[in-house]
């Protein structure tokens, strides 16, 4: 199987590249940080390519990913993982707009390359890491935003004729807090590391899941989330992030 990660220089998209390439898979790793990504072509056991570009930025992130695909080969699977968030209490605009920039415009265009891609390959596999906190608006009120867009997008993808037929494979990955350099601040509780995150999305993966909660027992507190009335909610949701 041939894997292309975007936003592989780190936390779960790292370790999902490595645990793909301990099982054999060929890697397509990518990010912005070059250095990150020498480093984890050592460490993959696996034949792997790199391409360095910024998902913000639509015409580099079209033309890497198109000579990247080139260059693989035919591909099986992409996995958008790149993601960025932000826990400024001061709620920065720069910041709501760069968590806009990656999650959203750096997601659209990704997805809908691997798409096109796929839809004239006759086959393929778009797996997206959204979060719980798709499920509800919250304080940082970007990121939640735009997870519940990256949730939808992948819904939307799901509703097409080639999803339909079963031809493209669609994933809805959903994590709770994994230890990663994102996952910042007090309150955090039940904390995944990114190495058991990337082994139950790997399994995931493999059995073509459409929505997964990571780890498991993050769709109860979805579920528990989705159901509370907004008054208690905020008040829950408020408090924990500290603003
Ligand atoms: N950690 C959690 O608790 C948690 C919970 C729910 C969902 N998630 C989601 O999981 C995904 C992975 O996050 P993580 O926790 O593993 O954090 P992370 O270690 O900060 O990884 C983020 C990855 O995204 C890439 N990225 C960020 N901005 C980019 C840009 N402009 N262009 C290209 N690549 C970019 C980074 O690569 P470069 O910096 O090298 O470009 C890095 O590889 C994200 O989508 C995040 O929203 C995380």
């Amino acid at each position: 199987m041939k894997v292309v990660v975007i936003g592989a220089t780190s936390g779960i998209g790292r370790a999902l590249a490595k645990k793909m390439s301990s099982s054999g898979w060929v890697l397509g790793i990518t990010g912005r940080r070059l250095e990150l990504l020498d480093s984890l072509e050592t460490e993959l056991a696996s034949e792997c390519y790199k391409s360095q570009f910024d998902v913000t930025d639509v015409e580099q992130s079209t033309a890497a990913f198109e000579a990247l695909v080139a260059e693989m080969g035919r591909i099986d699977v992409v996995v958008i993982n790149s993601g960025y968030g932000n826990t400024d209490p001061q709620f920065p605009l720069a910041e709501e707009v760069q968590t806009a920039l990656v999650n959203v415009v750096g997601f659209t265009t990704i997805a809908n390359l691997a798409y096109c891609h796929f839809q004239q390959q006759g086959a393929g596999h778009i797996v997206g890491i959204s979060s719980v906190a798709a499920v509800r608006g919250g304080p940082f009120a970007t990121y939640n935003a735009s997870k519940a867009y990256v949730s939808s997008y992948l819904e939307g993808l799901g509703c097409r004729k080639e999803s339909r037929s079963g031809a493209i494979t669609i994933t809805d990955i959903r994590p709770g807090f994994v230890n990663t350099d994102m996952a910042k601040g007090d309150g955090l509780f039940w904390v995944a590391s990114p190495e058991k995150a990337a082994d139950q999305i790997y399994t995931a993966i493999k059995a073509k899941k459409r929505i997964v909660y990571i780890t498991k027992r993050w769709r109860m507190v979805a579920y528990l989330i989705m159901s509370l009335p907004f008054s208690l909610y905020r008040r829950i949701i408020g408090q924990g992030a500290g603003v």
